[in-house]
């Protein structure tokens, strides 16, 4: 869908106002987060190599949509991104990303005390890992844009990790939530603490969510990950993988990932529980994934054109040619509610190379 001379910027733009129509939301102000949100990689036309390997998509594309739909039918639009600066590098994308956050506050008066209370422990001086802060911005058909900033818990070595992710969940007053991942979710050595996630906002829904990979798991790991949060269906889960992933026993590709989110009142348990599942690995084409994606849709009582609109709106390829639109499909169950996200990659640099 694009032209040779075109920009990443332009691209993206147009990708992410087809999809405001799809989702039934105005474009302009999606539109202008999106050109900040790019930083310096905005301008940047597709035919040379990225800015930077950032680690949001397969081919490094810095961005990555994703459509959320609620049982109930509602739905939203979000972005994940990585801010670039001119010279990128880890301390300097992590200063990109600080000078965002300042600029985002001042603009849409975001509270940020709770960022304030753990970003020491996420920004070292010298940062390791894939990325330090990543961005989603989330759109609905009412009201302003919310946000959400993610840490990388390996920002300062891997084995660092669990201290930081305790401290910071301690440092919320959420004392209880750690042990809670570590009875449920992060029981073997191959489970890994992926992202520590804060909502920047001030409603009593504002998530302190916490994302586990679990390398090389079957499905009875992620339904005992789905166990810590009390009054859902951990079989859900279950079922959810078998159906996008028949015949799977184990993962060995991409991770499952088990994320949880905590809100306030969720002093010991957290109350919501969601699996991510990366289909590309576990498919071998997107045509493939796109059929059992519908699947899902209808056993959830989603009309499965949406899937269709949210492709078209990124792409005309050929689905059958290779995996990757399809990135990650994911289950978020809570007492009352459940939800589906898509997560559909832009392909700005070509998409997942098999
Ligand atoms: N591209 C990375 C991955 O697949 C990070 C990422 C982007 C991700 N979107 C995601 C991880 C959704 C889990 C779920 O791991």
């Amino acid at each position: 869908m694009s032209t040779a001379d075109e920009t990443l910027g332009a691209l993206t733009k147009r990708q992410l106002e087809n999809l405001c129509r799809v989702a039934g939301i105005d474009h302009s102000e999606p539109a202008r987060l999106l050109g900040e949100a790019l930083g310096a990689a905005r301008d940047r036309p597709l035919a040379r190599p990225p800015l930077w390997p950032s680690d949001v998509a397969d081919d490094a594309t810095p961005i990555e949509f994703s459509v959320q739909v609620d049982d109930g039918g509602d739905r939203h639009l979000r972005v994940l991104a990585e801010t670039l600066p001119a010279e990128p590098g880890p301390a300097a994308n992590l200063r990109a990303a600080q000078d965002l956050v300042a600029s985002l506050a001042e603009r849409y008066d975001l509270p940020l005390d709770r960022l304030r209370a753990v970003e020491d422990l996420f920004s070292p001086e010298e940062p390791d890992g894939t990325f330090s802060w990543w961005f989603s911005f989330i759109f609905d058909s009412a009201g302003p844009p919310r946000f959400k900033v993610y840490f990388n818990p390996d920002v300062r070595g891997p084995e660092e990790a669990p201290k930081l992710v305790e401290e910071a969940f301690n440092r919320l007053g959420l004392e209880s939530a750690y042990p809670t991942v570590l009875d449920h979710a992060k029981r073997r050595e191959s489970d890994r603490l992926t992202f520590f996630a804060l909502d920047l906002d001030r409603s009593p829904q504002a998530r302190v969510k916490l994302y586990v990979s679990q390398y090389d798991a079957g499905v009875e790991e992620v339904e005992l990950a789905a166990s810590a949060v009390p009054g859902i269906d951990r079989y859900q889960v279950g079922d959810f993988c078998r159906l996008l992933a028949p015949g799977t026993e184990r993962f060995p590709g991409r991770p499952l990932v088990s994320s949880y989110s905590f809100v306030e009142g969720d002093r010991e348990k957290p109350s919501n529980y969601s699996i991510y599942l990366p289909l590309r690995d576990y498919v071998p084409d997107d045509s493939v994934a796109r059929q059992r994606v519908r699947r899902h849709l209808r056993d959830h009582r989603i009309d499965p054109e949406l899937l269709d609109e949210v492709i078209g709106a990124l792409t005309d390829r050929d689905l059958s040619a290779q995996p990757g639109m399809l990135a990650h499909v994911s289950l978020r169950l809570s007492p009352d509610r459940t939800g589906t996200t898509i997560y559909a990659s832009s392909e700005a640099y070509g998409g997942t190379r098999t």
